[in-house]
């Protein structure tokens, strides 16, 4: 298992290039399934999740072949085996995002329930009426999701929203779905997640007939096939919001290319209010701070609310601020793993329910620390990087399934990162 020691404090500075969305490549990579034949997807970033996700359509009978310049050409001529076995699925919960596709194109599907997760609990109960008001049959056995539709699905009005707003992941589900299906569905409370208007383009690509993209209705008139595509991923906007938080907490200056800002004015709201200097530059921008970290409350919300992607590396860079801050987790209400891991790097945060209290410290102190999952993760490289000392962050897993090669990324521009296998 791989560790990072870092050594801190550092402060940042130079040029780096977001990579592309995984919250938008994982969908989009199911979309596939939906046009049958050879589809190439560009800018999709070399994850581990990314990874996870080529085995599980492999196992659905695709072939997927990554090319060096980060093309992915995905083959779905062939799917013969429509089954999301649960020694995937347990690895990566967004495997559930082929329940869809594969229902719409195969008419049967068999996806393991996916169960919970350090960030809480994550039902799927959400995606499972949405199908079944468009007509599939769908029942649990053995710890699968067993979906039928002999006869095809149809279309219909559902309303998508929960207890926490709306879902991403079961938007997607319910979206590709309903492309293929007969007449016209409207998804009410639909996810606004850039990546679930990404997915909506390219599925429009493939010859669906999506309207509404990027509101909370989608109106979806099906048709009676989808094609092949060549679709470029948008930017990771997380990604993009990890690095002004890495410039912010050290002081640092970034160049970030190729990231769109228009996908994240909540972030650079609270940052610019808690002063941090964010220039629109190109295709990307420029994030420095000279002064104090100043306070915020930070409440996360689906989009284009706070995302609660990043609660957890704001609550590093909120660990430094002059003053008192909160966090309040609306959309995973359990999602504090890293409050402890912090506070073992002398942050002072206290925990009340769904929200975090932050009393800020003069400076963190280095640690050994444990990930607990991939957000988590990055939050704890970022104290590292501003603690005095040398954190040692064991389970380092975890941030590879969303950063590629962080330390890779970080080092070129002040930090000092190691990996070791140990
Ligand atoms: N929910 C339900 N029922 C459902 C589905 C969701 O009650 O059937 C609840 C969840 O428990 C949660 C809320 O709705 O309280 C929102 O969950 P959502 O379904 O939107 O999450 P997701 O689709 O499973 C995606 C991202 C997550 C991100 C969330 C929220 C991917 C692959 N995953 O998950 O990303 O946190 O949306 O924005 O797109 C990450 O990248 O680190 C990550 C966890």
């Amino acid at each position: 298992m791989d560790v990072f020691r870092i050594e801190g404090p550092v402060r940042l500075s130079g040029s780096v290039r977001i990579s592309g969305s995984k919250n938008a490549s994982l969908p989009i990579m199911a979309a596939a399934i939906l046009g049958a034949g050879k589809s190439t997807l560009r800018a999709v970033p070399r994850l581990s999740d990314i990874s996870v996700c080529n085995e599980l359509l492999g196992r659905l009978g695709c072939k997927i072949v990554r090319e060096d310049d980060g093309r992915l050409s995905i083959d779905s001529t062939v799917i013969d085996n429509p089954v999301g076995e649960y020694e995937i699925v347990r690895r990566m919960r967004a495997s559930i995002c082929i329940l869809g596709p594969l229902l719409a194109r195969c008419r049967r599907a068999e996806v393991s329930m996916p169960g919970g997760c350090a960030i809480g609990d994550r039902p799927v109960d959400l995606h499972i009426k949405g199908l079944r008001e468009l007509g599939a049959q769908i029942q649990l056995k053995n710890g699968y999701i067993v979906a039928e539709a002999p006869n095809g699905l149809r279309g219909k009005d559902i309303f998508m929203g929960g207890p926490f707003g709306s879902t991403v992941l079961g938007t997607a589900n319910v979206l590709m779905a309903a492309t293929l299906a007969r007449g016209r569905t409207t998804i009410e409370s639909a996810a606004c997640e850039p990546e679930i208007a990404d997915l909506a383009d390219c599925l429009n690509k493939m010859g669906a007939k999506i309207g509404g993209i990027g509101s909370p209705r989608l109106v979806i008139e099906g048709v009676e096939q989808l094609h092949p595509v060549d679709y470029e991923v948008i930017p990771d906007r997380i990604e993009a919001g990890t690095f002004f938080v890495a410039a912010a907490i050290t002081a640092g200056e970034l160049r970030i290319e190729n990231c769109r800002l228009s996908d994240m004015m909540a972030v650079v709201d609270r940052l610019r209010n808690m002063g941090v200097t964010i220039d629109a530059e190109g295709q990307g921008c420029v994030v420095s701070r000279r002064g104090p970290i100043g306070t915020a409350d930070v409440t996360t919300q689906p989009y284009p609310g706070f995302p609660t992607d990043l609660q957890a590396q704001f609550m590093a860079l909120l660990a430094l601020a002059e003053g008192n801050s909160v966090v309040i987790e609306k959309v995973f209400p359990d999602r504090f793993m890293h409050v402890a891991e912090l506070n073992r790097m002398a942050a002072n945060l206290r925990k009340e329910g769904s929200a975090v209290i932050i009393a800020g410290v003069r400076k963190l102190i280095a640690a050994p620390v444990m990930a607990s999952d991939l957000r988590a993760s990055a939050a704890l490289v970022l104290a590292g990087l501003a603690a005095e000392g040398l954190t040692t962050i064991d389970r380092v897993y975890h941030i590879d399934r969303g950063y590629e090669r962080i330390e890779e990324r970080l080092n070129p521009l002040g930090a000092k990162i190691t990996r070791e296998n140990v």
